[in-house]
């Protein structure tokens, strides 16, 4: 049985008391969850998310990861470094990072690598841009993109969340259907089944793109989606946990 997440992806948004108030909201639900809630924001907030969230049920994390341990890399942040902080979660590999940044599908994999190894647990994220899809490429995008992923972490592939969030799909409205999403994460599960066929029924596969509260119930209904990594509706307290309450 995996527990669904619930991972809020503030992305470069938030302010100390635009947080407290956010955080606060978040701790002031007392409604058992059968999802487990995380938010992961920027690396200057951590202490701020530690203090506010430790010895709660809500797990925070970061956005990105270094894939070297230490040394003279100007502007990274290490994984030990997030540790320090209480980080259970890291994203590695969004578009964004993916687009804006030029990391590679191997810098990915590296970084997922280091957070693993560090104790972290990685959200590795894949996903098509609209060309792609139309293309009918989608299949092999994801592929792409996860094999060197699988080849790293190799047999501690359980220790990752992998993220399935459709590039056209990202803070634009437009949200894959649940049988467009299901059909991408199944061929995920498939893909880590043919490396570990038990783990791939441990691994928590997350679709993330405009999930909001009024399509997150359908989504999450979905046999092979287990969880939501939120962009906007996770910067509103009441918009996440509403999500949350759909898983
Ligand atoms: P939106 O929920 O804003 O579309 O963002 C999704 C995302 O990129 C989460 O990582």
């Amino acid at each position: 049985m995996r527990t669904p997440l619930i991972a809020g992806n503030w992305k470069m948004n938030g302010g100390l008391a635009s947080n407290a108030t956010l955080l606060a909201g978040l701790l002031g639900d007392k409604t058992e969850l059968s999802a487990e809630l995380a938010v992961c924001v920027p690396a200057p907030y951590l202490a701020q998310v530690q203090s506010a969230l430790g010895g709660s049920p809500v797990r925070w994390g970061a956005q990105d990861v270094s894939a070297h341990e230490r040394g003279a890399f100007t502007g990274e942040v290490s994984a030990e470094m997030l540790q320090e902080f209480g980080c259970s979660y890291v994203i590695v590999g969004h578009s964004e990072r993916r687009s804006y940044h030029a990391e590679s599908d191997e810098l990915v994999a590296q970084k997922a690598l280091r957070a693993v190894t560090t104790g972290l647990t990685p959200i590795v994220c894949v996903g098509e841009t609209l060309e792609e899809r139309e293309q009918g490429a989608t299949d092999a995008v994801v592929a792409r993109q996860l094999a060197p992923v699988l080849d790293a972490v190799g047999t501690q592939l359980t220790s990752m969340v992998i993220a399935y969030e459709p590039v056209w799909a990202i803070g634009t409205g437009k949200t894959a259907t649940p049988d467009m999403a299901q059909q991408v994460h199944a061929r995920i599960r498939v893909l880590i089944a043919e490396r570990d066929a038990e783990g791939a029924q441990q691994v928590r596969l997350l679709y993330g793109g405009s999930m909001k509260p009024d399509n997150a119930k359908d989504l999450l209904a979905m046999p092979d989606i287990d969880g939501g990594l939120i962009g906007g509706a996770s910067l509103n307290a009441p918009d996440f946990l509403a999500i949350a309450h759909a898983a």
